[in-house]
């Protein structure tokens, strides 16, 4: 039976994200994946959550497993508050909802904001994810270039002045994903002024910005943000664990009414069990000290991923800029302009990579980038890896 008349326009074009297709063909165990946004799974906490399982099951089944409210559990709420606040993101004005990862506060955001056809500008590239979340909204996606500190602050000036249909800009200022680049302080302020003259709410997506090794913080958009224009979004999946499925959206009251509402239409609320085992989690260990080992294996990592890459790659063929933070090293190729077939020769060489056009605005269009990631490998994994994908380069740059 041919079904595609019956399928809604909107995801009748639609690409799924080839992450999760390579996944699919990841079972094969001699594949190193350098692909995946996977946190570094041996330093998960897994004794310590399957004893407070095991307590939250045996002293509040009721709380656990029956129907929580929308906006989250309170105390849940409390906790991500308080990770909010150490970045001084939360406004006297905003209220806080504990969403199903970041994704659903990004998808449900984006949701209440965007009619079909509605513009909203991202940084090219970014996030799969998102990209797709905005494209099922039937989103025109404007897309600005980033730069070694961020967003080029010119160009979307340049889109905001010609375009007065625009109504937000989405970014991941903080070790973003795909580029592992840092938006500078002054361009931060430089965006929320451009917010302010051109009216546009912002959508501040932050998981990794607990994940500095090197290099000094900078203040978050929405700590910047005295117009209440930014709606954040925190995330609990690089910091304690991806699969428990929890993350936060502030926002403006008005704003976070109408999320919470799409949110009881979309999953009722995010689980229970889950909740309370991070709430018992917070309360027993210290998360920061706990954040910090990550931290800290990172900082390792990535310093084994360039040290391999200086090594293994053709020297000067490929160019990168080193993350001082977060899971992804971002490359390019300048000497050619389609990076598929090195993709390609990599799975046949057993190592995973992930084309740039994955992350573009125009999904079909080459690209000569490619993302790495270094948390979820092992270090020995990890130089084999680079090893492998420097044979590949040698051989075809
Ligand atoms: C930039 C960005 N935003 C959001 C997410 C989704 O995070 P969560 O697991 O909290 O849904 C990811 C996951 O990789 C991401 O890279």
């Amino acid at each position: 039976m041919e079904y595609t008349r019956f399928m809604a326009d909107r995801v009748k074009t639609m690409k799924g994200s080839a992450i999760r297709e390579m996944f699919k063909r990841m079972a094969d165990p001699e594949i190193i994946s350098l692909a995946g946004g996977n946190p570094a799974s041996e330093l998960f906490p897994g004794e310590e959550l399957s004893k407070i399982a095991g307590k939250v099951l045996m002293t509040s089944p009721t709380l656990a497993l029956q129907y929580g409210t929308t906006d989250g559990y309170p105390k849940m709420k409390e906790c991500a508050r308080s990770r909010a606040q150490k970045v001084n993101s939360v406004g006297e004005n905003d209220e806080i909802l504990i969403v199903t990862g970041a994704n659903q506060g990004i998808d449900l955001s984006a949701k209440a904001i965007l009619n079909k056809g509605d513009k909203i500008v991202v940084e090219s590239p970014s996030f799969i994810g998102s990209l797709n979340a905005f494209r099922t909204y039937e989103a025109q996606l404007v897309g600005v270039k980033i730069e070694d500190d961020g967003m080029s602050m010119e160009e979307l000036e340049k889109v905001l002045k010609a375009d007065p249909g625009i109504k937000v800009i989405y970014t991941i200022p903080t070790f973003q994903n795909p580029t592992g680049t840092t938006m500078s302080a002054e361009k931060r302020k430089r965006m929320l002024e451009l917010a302010s003259k051109y009216d546009v709410l912002i959508i501040e997506d932050n998981p990794y910005g607990d994940l500095r090794f090197s290099g000094e913080d900078v203040p978050t958009l929405k700590s910047l943000d005295t117009e209440d224009r930014v709606i954040y979004v925190g995330s609990f999946s690089k910091i304690l664990s991806p699969g428990m499925r929890l993350g936060y959206v502030v926002a403006p009251a008005p704003i976070a009414e109408k999320i919470e509402m799409l949110k009881q239409v979309n999953d009722v609320h995010t689980p229970m069990l889950t909740q309370l085992m991070c709430v018992e989690f917070m309360k027993k260990y210290d998360i920061d000290a706990y954040i910090a080992k990550n931290r800290e294996l990172y900082g390792k990592k990535c310093a084994k991923m360039v040290e391999s890459m200086e090594k293994y790659f053709p020297a000067g063929k490929v160019k990168w800029v080193v993350p001082e933070g977060g899971i992804f090293l971002w490359c390019e190729c300048p000497t050619i302009t389609d990076i598929a077939p090195v993709v390609n020769r990599c799975l046949e060489k057993k190592v995973a990579i992930v084309p740039g056009s994955n992350f573009a605005i125009d999904i079909n269009a080459p690209s000569n980038m490619f993302r790495l990631n270094y948390s979820s490998a092992t270090l020995e994994k990890l130089e084999e890896g680079i090893k492998r994908l420097g044979e590949v380069l040698t051989e075809m740059l």
